[in-house]
């Protein structure tokens, strides 16, 4: 008798070893016939007892090996075709063609901004950002411009209606404020971010565009750092040959002020056009932070004094990419968009 449980288990084994499972719906016919609790295994683990003592170990393990065997190839197979009772379907053609991925990109105007803050990186400004919607103080009496100054006007700044005294920023000067009222020097910031002027819109200006400001207070700091940090700036920005003068300006919160061209050259037509015959073009405001402006903000201008300056990123967008009209870039077609 035992002699033949034995035989019955080798031939079960092969049996499990040989079945056709191949692809999904074979699996229940495996299951009924191995593993469930009509199983051919069953009678044969239940008869372990009845074998005689001598072999019952021996038989014991074998037809564990013969369950576990089942177990197993159930299990593998079943992962390779998915559960029985799901319908399956036909299997889906691998060949067919990819989807294309659309790659995104950063906006043209992030790529210059980051460009600069990248620059500026190297020798050592950080950089701060601070809210659009600002109050006067910060944006402008704190910068030592007065309540008459033109800019305050409805026609230049947005208020907002419903809160007095809040306006959108009108340039990113209010972070210097902002930053100076909660910092002592040493001050190495650049601020990015967006600003608002109630301007007719056109090709060359917009009622919204993008602004990097420029902030260094220390002991000591003089004009001739000023030049020499935007020299730096300009050689990586434009080109290791780049040149650029300083003329002299006004601005209501640095002491003097300046603005800084950049030599284009007259190449063509266009270089005469936007840079009105001389080929220099400006391309940012700057000076030297107009003492008062420090004692606004709670800096003693007896031990500190500091530089500042503010570029506009449309404009040399504009210039690095010979786009013609500023309002590409903000109405976001993806036919303008994806050139960058
Ligand atoms: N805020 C000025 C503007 O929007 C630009 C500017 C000029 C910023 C001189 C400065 C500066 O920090 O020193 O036109």
């Amino acid at each position: 008798m035992s002699t033949d449980h034995f035989a019955e288990v080798e031939r079960i084994i092969q049996e499990i070893q040989s079945f056709p499972l191949e692809d999904a719906t074979s699996l229940e016919p495996f299951r009924l016939q191995f593993l469930g609790s009509k199983s051919q295994l069953k009678p044969l683990l239940a008869a372990i007892g009845q074998v005689e003592a001598a072999q019952r170990k021996a038989y014991g393990l074998r037809v564990n090996q013969a369950r576990q065997l089942a177990e197993e190839t159930y299990a593998l197979a079943k992962e390779r075709f998915g559960s029985a009772s799901e319908n399956v379907g036909p299997i889906p053609d691998l060949g067919l063609p990819a989807l294309s991925l659309v790659q995104g990109r950063r906006h043209p105007i992030s790529q210059v901004m980051d460009r600069i803050l990248e620059i500026f990186g190297r020798i050592g400004f950080s950089v701060v950002e601070d809210r659009e919607v600002e109050d006067e103080w910060h944006n402008f009496t704190a910068l030592n411009t007065p309540d008459d100054h033109p800019a305050r006007d409805m026609q230049d700044t947005y208020y907002l209606r419903d809160f007095p005294g809040r306006l959108l920023r009108t340039h990113s000067s209010s972070v210097q404020s902002r930053y100076m009222t909660k910092h002592q020097p040493p001050i190495r910031i650049l601020a990015p971010g967006r600003v608002y002027r109630n301007e007719t819109i056109s090709a060359r200006s917009h009622c919204q565009f993008h602004q990097v400001e420029g902030l260094y207070i220390d002991q000591g700091v003089s004009m001739a750092d000023l030049r020499q940090t935007l020299l730096f700036f300009a050689r990586e920005m434009f080109g290791k040959d780049a040149r650029i003068r300083l003329r002299p300006s006004y601005f209501p919160f640095t002491e003097p002020s300046a603005e800084m061209d950049i030599y284009w050259g007259l190449r063509d037509e266009t270089d005469h056009r936007i840079t009105k015959g001389t080929g220099w073009l400006e391309i940012l405001g700057c000076g030297m932070v107009d003492p008062a402006v420090l004692q606004n903000c709670g800096i003693d201008p007896e031990r500190y004094s500091g530089f500042a300056f503010g570029m506009g990123i449309e404009r040399q967008a504009m210039l690095r990419y010979k786009v013609p009209d500023i309002r590409y870039f903000f109405e976001n077609d993806l036919r303008f968009l994806r050139q960058f």
